[in-house]
């Protein structure tokens, strides 16, 4: 365990951090980001426990489900993961009572021994969406360089792409935001993340960024530059693994130098979140 996750780890009365991964928008790379979040925090020896709210998607439940097939064979750190069930209650208040309770007691389960919470969300809006919003220290929403992903953050006059309002996703955000500072005074730091940039399409890309850099101020959002494009982000998936778990004597042999890059990517990622008592 590193000094950092000691330090944290005795400090009893301090509640995990919990850090939730959304956006509106399908595909943009949510359950990547929480299963390379969540293997940085576990390789630094954090205790990370995590809720998967795609009820029915579920990739990232099913990710943990693959990374349990090394335990004893390998050491790889596991985190806890609190499987939620799906309902599907006609009656919506029903429903949602029942996807409160048990949102609620995954939480609660998890608080009492872990150092970080990563919360996995669904690319739609649903009420277990928000419960997870909500609660969240740090909301990372990782989009792709395409201004059909910036649509759910902001509505763009499509003449000179300037900004002319909120759209559905950071609406979200905003009443998540009032609900959690109501709730316990509490703030949500909410960054942005490019996911899977490439350096080609260097117009496009810089477009997007332009836009990106007016709404982070209108929005209050932070950004930081997220994974790029790479194969070794996806490919470990059904091994439930990630190149972070590579033992040094593995990553001697397989690592090319697109790797050690891939690597420095997750760290760089992890680092500018700002979490406490992680320096990476
Ligand atoms: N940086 C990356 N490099 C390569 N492939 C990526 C990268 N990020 C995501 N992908 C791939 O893009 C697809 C969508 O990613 P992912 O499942 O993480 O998105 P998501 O936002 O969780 O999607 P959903 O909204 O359906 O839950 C997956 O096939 C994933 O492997
Ligand atoms: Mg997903």
């Amino acid at each position: 365990m590193s000094e950092q996750a000691e330090a944290l780890t005795d400090t009893a009365t301090r509640s995990p951090h919990i850090i939730v991964v959304g956006n509106e928008k399908g595909g943009s790379g949510k359950t990547t980001t929480a299963m390379h979040v969540t293997a940085a925090l576990l390789n630094e020896g954090f205790r990370v426990g995590t809720m998967d709210l795609d009820v029915r998607q579920r990739s990232l439940s099913r990710y943990i489900e693959n990374r349990k097939i090394w335990v004893g064979r390998r050491a790889v750190a596991m985190p806890e993961h609190y499987p939620l069930e799906e309902f599907n209650y006609n009656d919506l208040s029903l429903r949602q009572r029942a996807e409160q309770e048990q949102f609620v007691a995954a939480m609660t389960h998890l608080r009492a021994g872990n150092d970080f919470i990563v919360v996995d969300s669904p690319g739609t809006d649903s009420y277990l969406s928000r419960l997870g919003h909500a609660a969240a220290d740090t909301l990372i929403t990782p989009i792709n360089e395409s201004f059909v992903d910036f649509d759910l953050l902001a509505i763009v006059d499509p003449d000179d792409l300037s900004i002319t309002g909120p759209s559905i996703y950071s609406e979200m955000v905003w009443s998540c935001r009032k609900a959690r500072a109501q709730a316990d005074g509490g703030s949500i730091d909410w960054i942005v993340v490019r996911n899977r940039t490439s350096h080609i399409h260097a117009k496009n890309r810089q477009r997007v960024e332009t836009a990106l850099d007016q709404l982070a101020h209108r929005l209050g959002f932070r950004q930081a530059t997220g994974l790029s494009e790479r194969v070794i982000f996806r490919e470990m998936y059904p091994a439930g693994i990630t190149l972070l778990d590579l033992t040094d004597e593995e990553a001697n042999t397989n690592l090319t130098m697109s790797h050690v890059a891939a690597r420095a990517e997750v760290r760089a990622l992890v680092s500018a979140l700002n979490l406490p008592g992680v320096a990476l």
